[in-house]
């Protein structure tokens, strides 16, 4: 009960329906049922954008292992999840759910996550397939985009899952793909996922039911979810008047059949109902911890000498463990901010915790009855951050050591975020982190900033003011624990942002091709075009007019300045890189390796990233592309660790359009090993000799 659905049982031919449930931060099904007391809780892991600030596929694979389980135990047998659209824009609403801007990182988390999902026996979807970067109308969105920007950015994170990972399915996005409903595209769906990439499971589709289902069933879209009798019908009647093949029908069914046999429900695995929910509890609280991206501290962090704390914002009640939508889990709890804090000993200002209590309780409560939008798919909206008297701020001070102020967002399925009060500060956010910087700091008391956000937010406007600045993401359903075990130094932060945090919004090219304010459905002035209403962009379609210049790779080619570049992420130590040795490998790739050593005071670990310049000529090209990337293990002060990289042609290649086909030029290659994409640390050179082509199975478009 509480799953998203489940394929239909054919007792006859002793066929069993299995069960298909969300999502990407734990499994999600009802907590409760009728006729018992028994409990079905699900863990509340940290989202997907968390898990990719990790970089370490390692921990990933760790986590999913343990979300897996509480698939197989309750009797599930597909995971709707991974959730890996590109990150496109900071506003898209799902982002929290997705992990990066960059194709190579998020196809890496996505593998590794599957992998470990996988490993329980039980499956995965890898999920909205392809290019749904987008919430406001997501079921009819025309998502319009070059071939290369396809091949290179979109379809790339999912090629890398499909080839390291063999997911048990794809499913097929709601929206169209310059024209075709990806659920409807053969090109998609068979001639570049199967002919392509040798995908061997099978696609279901998003949850819905369109008209074109004799074409999704041609196209190679195997199972429509949640299913319907009309859609049973259509196919019958489709091969009645010969509209759709048999054969097209009998290669469906056999996907099908293939993907029955393996699931645990048609092996009548003996589920127990009853996952180790406190192992999994800790696998969470690691995994949000080792996911935090410090990104500023001038040494007020890791606190120390601080017993009391005064405690700012309503997102310290008002905790965002994960974001809203078919990913919220249903969970047995969330130890928010002020648990987290008082569980590892610090003493709270105990008027300031009451206050907020008061304050979030009576927003909830009241909001119902007024007009403010306080339902939002599956979750709750956010409470708006509290006015605060300056006057009240300045009486916190001399009882306090310190102050911790937390902001927090929320989004989720359904809709996109917008730049007022959600990319942007509220004047409330700005009046109380000023107020509460300023009388700190009259004092001598440090400020540290926590963001408890799913997706990028404006930083550069007040990242001076505070001392300290921990990005938490939403971190769980042990978020508050997590957030004190980095905020103590008990866990040195080892995270990097999975995307660039820009100066302003509109810095990213892709901000003049989205819905700013989730537009109107159709054309307001439908009647003057003879009731034809004309397509409304961002709504009807969504022109991917920035191509292939996405995130760092449009800030880093043309020289803008950004907030906080992508990669980023400090440390309480420091590392140094050494003995870089880049070589030309025989199939015409790069193998790389690099020494890293921890000179600074406290044991830490360190992502060591590998970006590559082509040689100039040819295909234009960003300044430099994620290629690979590692995480050094726990090193002590004064230790060392050599990490190695390959890199295979294929991966060096590029998209050419014209010639339809992935090309590495010959020539050199500059790779440059980072601590961020703007932190080049040490960089080689490997020459190409000769160039290399890929060929792919056909022209698309
Ligand atoms: C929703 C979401 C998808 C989810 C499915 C089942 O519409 O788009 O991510 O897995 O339906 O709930």
């Amino acid at each position: 009960p509480g799953a998203a659905g489940t394929t239909r049982a054919i007792e006859r031919l002793g066929i069993p329906n299995t069960v298909v449930a969300d999502g990407p931060a734990g499994l999600r099904i009802n907590p409760t049922r009728e006729g018992t007391f028994d409990t079905y809780y699900c863990t509340g892991f940290p989202v997907g954008t968390a898990i990719a600030s990790s970089w370490d596929v390692a921990l990933v694979e760790h986590m999913t292992k343990a979300m897996g389980n509480e698939v197989l135990e309750y009797g599930a047998d597909v995971l709707l999840a991974p959730g890996m659209n590109i990150h496109r824009n900071p506003l898209c609403g799902r982002n929290f759910e997705y992990f990066s801007e960059d194709p190579l990182l998020s196809g890496k988390i996505a593998a590794a996550y599957v992998r470990g999902i996988q490993s329980n026996g039980v499956g995965t979807s890898i999920k909205h397939f392809a290019a749904n970067n987008q919430e406001t109308n997501r079921s009819d969105n025309d998502a319009v985009i070059s071939t290369r920007a396809l091949r290179e950015i979109y379809l790339k994170n999912f090629e890398i899952a499909v080839r390291e990972s063999s997911p048990w399915t794809v499913m097929s996005s709601y929206n169209k793909i310059n024209g075709a409903f990806a659920q409807q595209s053969e090109d998609l769906l068979t001639k570049v996922l199967r002919d392509d990439w040798g995908y061997k499971g099978i696609v279901m589709t998003d949850w819905g039911n369109k008209a074109g289902t004799l074409a999704a069933v041609h196209a190679g879209n195997d199972l429509m979810e949640p299913g319907s009798d009309e859609e049973i019908a259509r196919i019958v009647k489709g091969v009645q008047d010969g509209k759709l093949s048999e054969a097209d029908l009998d290669r469906n069914v056999r996907n099908m059949l293939e993907y029955i046999v393996r699931t645990p429900r048609f092996n009548k695995y003996k589920y127990s109902d009853k996952p180790d929910l406190k192992a999994h509890a800790k696998a969470a609280r690691s995994a949000a911890t080792e996911s935090m991206v410090l990104l500023k501290n001038d040494g007020s962090l890791p606190m120390k000498d601080v017993r009391k704390v005064a405690l700012f914002g309503v997102s310290s009640v008002d905790f965002v463990a994960g974001g809203t939508g078919s990913g919220n889990v249903n969970k047995a709890y969330v130890v928010d901010m002020v648990q987290g804090l008082e569980n590892a000993g610090f003493i709270l200002d105990e008027d300031l915790k009451d206050f907020y209590k008061k304050y979030v309780d009576y927003v909830r409560v009241n909001r119902t009855a007024s007009n403010e939008a306080s339902t939002v798919m599956l979750g709750e909206a956010k409470v708006p951050e509290a006015e605060l008297s300056r006057v009240y701020v300045d009486a916190q001070v001399k009882d306090n050591d310190a102050a911790i102020v937390i902001l927090g967002r929320n989004s989720g399925e359904g809709a996109d975020r917008k730049t007022e009060n959600d990319f942007d500060l509220s004047s409330a956010e700005r009046q109380l982190l000023s107020d509460v910087c300023n009388a700190f700091h009259l004092a001598g008391k440090k400020v540290i900033v926590v963001l408890n956000i799913g997706g990028v937010i404006e930083t550069d406007s007040w990242k001076n003011l505070p001392d300290a600045i921990l990005c938490a993401w939403q971190p769980g359903q042990e978020g508050g624990d997590a957030i004190a075990d980095v905020l103590t130094g008990k866990v040195n932060p080892s995270g990097k942002l999975p995307m660039t945090f820009p100066i302003a919004f509109l810095d990213h090219p892709s901000s003049y091709n989205f819905p700013l304010g989730n537009e109107p459905k159709s054309n307001p002035f439908a009647a003057f075009f003879g009731g034809k209403s004309a397509p409304v962009k961002n709504v009807d379609f969504t022109n991917y007019e920035e191509g292939i210049w996405v995130g760092y790779r449009q800030f880093e080619t043309k020289g803008v300045e950004v907030s906080y570049p992508f990669g980023y992420g400090l440390s309480y130590t420091s590392f140094s890189y050494s003995k870089p040795v880049v070589k030309a490998g025989k199939d015409g790739g790069i193998t790389a390796s690099v020494t890293v050593t921890n000179n600074g005071s406290v044991a830490g670990k360190e992502v060591v990233q590998i970006y590559v310049s082509a040689p100039v000529g040819g295909l234009e090209k960003p300044k430099m592309e994620l290629k690979s990337f590692g995480k050094t293990g726990l090193l002590a002060p004064g230790a060392s660790e050599v990490l190695t990289f390959e890199v295979s042609a294929y991966e060096l290649a590029s998209f050419n359009e014209k010639a339809n086909q992935w090309e590495t030029a010959a020539g050199t290659y500059d790779v440059l090993f980072g601590a961020s994409v703007q932190d080049i640390r040490c960089s080689g050179k490997a020459v190409l000799k000769k160039p290399v082509t890929f060929a792919v199975s056909y022209a698309w478009l």
